[in-house]
């Protein structure tokens, strides 16, 4: 379908089922065994319910907001998510280009299908990126890549998935046993490997994943990184005050977007734990969310239970398909759905609604 007659971002989704490879399809939109937290994550965005205001002056709304010292249009990051190439020709470099376009930052991920200098060279030359990083079980690898990102001033912050210490069973992966041409330049450009186990793409993509990492190698990330050190797949208060302790500057609440253990609670219920166990973090450090943010209403709900910004994964991953254009205008629909939201719900700024109960009633989830 043409990219004018996308007008959400479960059209970008449902696009990419119809023109994507079949193996590139089960690799974007599949998750972990039953798809139970996949599922999850987005329809328990659907629980919350606003408390919207009227008869304000909503003439003028303001999205604006920073991430880690950087302003950013909106609250919404893009994703890191492995081989974007896999969606289209541009891969990363439509991320990165249409990110910069539309002011909110890229994430790029380790096994990304372009280099980090090409991936940088898509944006204008100041413009910032995050990256995420999967500590290598060959651990001079990864510090070859810390000590890469402390030349790279474009690079503001380092995001440490954890939630993957083993890639999960991808069923739709493991069961199209094609061979795809791109994986990630930080594999050295390796086939997905298809063995007894299935076709498992994401399989190889993260197999240099090291799993004994724990939160005592945080010290030796700090020791080779000077970044804002962030922690991507929080799923408990537990942990997230560990990460607090730890001195890091952020967390990601995530479950891998239902990729990494199925029946991990959905995102917002992690959220809510956080907020009734251990409130005192989202004053210490940023508090981010992804998985199922599929609607402006999705992030401005974030906003109101206390997150600094949401996380968007693959609606942007299939909208490389269009190329840099339709990242743009996924990020243009998003734009836009948060201000309506703003407007109708009362709410001009972010700063007014940012953890304030008042403007959602969460019930149905207590
Ligand atoms: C991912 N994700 C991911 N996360 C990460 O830290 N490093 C990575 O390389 C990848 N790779 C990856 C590939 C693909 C195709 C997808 C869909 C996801 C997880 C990603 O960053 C994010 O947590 C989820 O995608 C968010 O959920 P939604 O928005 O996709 O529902």
């Amino acid at each position: 379908p043409p990219l004018s007659s996308l007008i959400n971002l479960d059209d970008f989704e449902q696009s990419f089922a119809k023109s994507g490879s079949q193996k590139s399809h089960a690799y974007i939109s599949g998750a972990s065994n039953d798809l139970l937290t996949l599922n999850a994550n987005k329809s328990f965005w659907q629980k919350l319910w606003f408390r919207p205001r009227i008869m304000r002056n909503v003439s003028i709304v303001n999205t604006k907001t920073t991430m880690f010292g950087c302003d950013v249009v909106m609250p919404v990051w893009i994703c890191p998510m492995g081989v974007a190439k896999t969606a289209g020709p541009e891969g990363e470099t439509a991320l990165g280009a249409g990110a910069a376009a539309s002011g909110i930052i890229h994430c790029m991920s380790t096994p990304a299908s372009f280099s980090i200098e090409d991936i940088l060279a898509s944006a204008p030359k100041t413009y910032p990126f995050f990256f995420q990083l999967y500590v290598d079980k060959q651990r001079h690898k990864t510090e070859a890549v810390l000590q890469k990102l402390e030349t790279m001033d474009q690079v503001k912050a380092l995001f440490i998935t954890v939630d993957l210490a083993v890639v999960s069973k991808r069923e739709a992966d493991e069961r199209i046993r094609t061979q795809e041409d791109t994986t990630s330049v930080y594999m050295s450009g390796q086939k997905n490997k298809i063995d007894k186990k299935g076709g498992g793409l994401a399989r190889t993509t993260g197999s240099f994943i090291d799993w004994a990492f724990s939160w005592e190698d945080l010290a030796w990330v700090r020791k080779h990184s000077s970044l804002p050190i962030v922690v991507k797949g929080i799923q408990s208060a537990a942990d997230a005050k560990m990460a607090m302790e730890m001195g890091c500057q952020g967390i990601v609440v995530s479950n891998h977007g239902g990729r990494a253990l199925d029946s991990a609670p959905a995102t917002i219920l992690i959220l809510l734990e956080l907020r009734r166990d251990c409130p005192e973090i989202f004053d210490k450090m940023e508090v981010h969310i992804d998985g199922g943010v599929r609607r402006g209403s999705d992030i401005l709900k974030a906003v109101c239970l206390g997150a600094r910004a949401v996380g968007v994964g693959r609606p942007f991953q299939c909208s490389v398909a269009y190329d840099r254009e339709g990242v743009e205008t996924a990020a243009a629909i998003l734009q836009d759905e948060l201000e309506t939201a703003m407007r109708l719900c009362g709410v001009t700024n972010l700063d007014q609604a940012r953890g304030d109960l008042s403007y959602l009633n969460t019930s149905e989830l207590e």
